[in-house]
């Protein structure tokens, strides 16, 4: 038995969206959390599973986790105990691995299976690794498991061969109680990051520079509870954007930080959407006879390449030849092949894909192999003709908070059932 989701399309969205909080900003706040003596209060927290996943590791580490509301909860820590993370949920999301900093910067020490989430192609942890050797640890991997130990960590120069978002983030939390000064060097841009350099600051930590290339951390001794809000979801945001480019009369998408949109909403104008952008909000009117566009994925301030999956979607109603390269996760295209079942014509390369624009989108059995191949899906179920029925859904609510109750108060015809 399987919960699917089932989308007739051909109903054209109308009304206004709430964007939720960021889930990558969210799934690192939340390990962050462990680093305080004291109580944190974070509003915004979207409903995913996620959320769920790294509340069943709080647990296990004996912090309590109480739901004020929907969106508000509070991550108290006071009983906390350092254990090893073997349960299943660390398998369940990539984001885990945010549990590694936490526990070394506030233990010196930590005991956790390999982390899982979306299969994007090879997903290497190494630099988080060397950030981690860099600050004084030890790593030693034994059946599974990484047990990463430090005497004494002492802040270092650490320079990112690439700039990863996660390595970013964990060497931060790692170096929060670090004695001295840690710089990290090609540090990634991502607002996400800014988001838990916040967190980590109004908690009493010394962090300069997110935001920038370079991040500085000077080590303190104590870290206090705090209340936090989190950053709108800016894949959320552009995943509703461009569903509204494909599949909207008029739609307006609120709660957003249109910046961390850029390179997005340049691309759509370009393509010929339009769109009027306001302080927090973008509102999208339908336009006919889209041009094709050439895409890179980049790390921020570049195209995301969260929303490349999505964007392959709306590019097969668009006039000519698209290509997107993909810089970031060379092999992300399965919701190519997806697609290329309701219709699409896609050609796919090394690191590449070229969609052949416009072809019709039939309703078929399609699968979300990973989260935005689901909103791929979802977007292509919304204009085929006839009824798409999505298979693995999990993936999609790992990362979407309410997709389906938003796209019904849109007007979307989207249903979900058991199916053998
Ligand atoms: N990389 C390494 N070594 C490392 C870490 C990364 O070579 O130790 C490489 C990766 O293979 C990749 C590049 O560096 O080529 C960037 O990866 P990054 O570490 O920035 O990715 P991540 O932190 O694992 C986050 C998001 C992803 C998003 C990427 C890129 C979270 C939980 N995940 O992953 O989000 O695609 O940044 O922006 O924040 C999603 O939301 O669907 C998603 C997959």
């Amino acid at each position: 038995m399987e919960q699917v989701i089932k989308i007739e399309g051909g109903h054209l969205l109308n009304g206004e969206v709430r964007i939720s909080g960021s889930k990558n900003a969210t799934v690192a706040l939340i390990p962050a959390a462990i680093l305080a003596t004291g109580p944190i209060t974070i509003v915004g927290v979207p409903n995913i599973s996620d959320v769920e996943s790294l509340s069943v590791l709080l647990n296990e580490l004996n912090v309590d986790v109480i739901h004020k509301s929907q969106d508000h909860i509070i991550i108290d820590p006071t009983n906390m105990v350092n254990k090893p993370l073997e349960n299943r949920a660390v398998t369940k999301l990539r984001a885990s691995y945010y549990f590694m900093g936490a526990l070394l910067g506030k233990y010196g020490e930590v005991k956790m299976k390999m982390p899982g989430g979306c299969y994007l192609g090879p997903r290497p942890i190494d630099l988080h690794l060397k950030g981690f050797e860099a600050l004084g640890a030890t790593i030693d991997y034994v059946e599974g498991s990484y047990h990463i130990k430090a005497e004494k960590l002492v802040g270092a120069k650490i320079f990112l061969d690439v700039s990863s978002v996660g390595a970013t983030i964990n060497i931060m939390m790692a170096a929060v109680h670090a004695e001295g000064r840690t710089i990290i060097e090609n540090a990634a841009k991502e607002p996400e990051i800014i988001d838990v350099a916040t967190l980590l600051n109004k908690m009493g930590a010394q962090v300069r520079g997110a935001g920038t290339n370079v991040i500085t951390i000077d080590g303190v001794e104590k870290l206090d509870g705090c209340f936090h809000e989190i950053i709108p979801d800016r894949i959320e945001a552009g995943t509703f954007i461009i569903m509204a480019a494909a599949a909207a009369e008029k739609m307006k998408i609120s709660n957003i930080i249109p910046q961390h949109l850029d390179s997005l909403l340049s691309k759509l104008q370009e393509m010929g959407v339009k769109l009027d952008v306001d302080v927090d909000s973008v509102t999208v009117e339908r336009t006919e006879n889209l041009k094709a566009v050439d895409i890179k994925t980049l790390p921020y301030p570049g195209f995301a390449t969260d929303l490349q999956q999505p964007l392959t979607a709306l590019l097969t109603q668009t006039t000519g030849d698209s290509t997107i390269k993909e810089t970031i996760y060379p092999e992300r295209f399965k919701h190519c092949t997806e697609l290329q079942r309701m219709g699409a014509n896609i050609e796919v390369g090394q690191g590449l894909s070229v969609t052949h624009g416009p072809t019709k989108l039939y309703g078929d059995s399609v699968t979300a192999t990973d989260l935005r191949c689901g909103a791929s899906l979802v977007i292509a179920g919304l204009i085929a003709e006839g009824v798409t029925e999505i298979h693995d859904v999990n993936h999609i609510d790992r990362g979407y908070d309410d997709l389906d109750g938003k796209l019904k108060s849109l007007g979307a015809t989207i249903w979900r059932e058991t199916v053998e």
